[in-house]
């Protein structure tokens, strides 16, 4: 993968960018997680981290399945109270 090839849509990411990250030595999904926000944006990573584990995987010579997935917020969208609680969602 090379050029302007956009990888997360959400933050407007491009493969260049984390390869060159990559490339800088880190190699830590968490660590380019936190310095590139992949995964942060509305789709919480559902279409970007696959990919980026797959260049990761690449790049380091590792298998996809031995790269951890990166941990997420909980909860993912904001729930009211009340809906906790056993109440109804209006
Ligand atoms: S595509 Fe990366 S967070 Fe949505």
């Amino acid at each position: 993968m090379s050029g302007k090839v956009i990888i997360c849509r959400c933050n407007d990411v491009t493969a260049d960018e984390i390869e060159a990250l990559i490339d800088s030595g880190v190699t830590d999904i968490e660590e380019i997680k936190r310095l590139l926000r992949i995964g942060m944006g509305p789709c919480q990573g559902r279409t970007c981290i696959p990919l980026v584990i797959s260049i990761l995987a690449r790049k380091t010579g590792k298998r996809p399945e031995e790269i951890p997935l990166p941990k997420t917020r909980v909860p993912i969208r904001p729930v009211r109270v009340g809906v906790l609680a056993g109440g109804d969602d209006e």
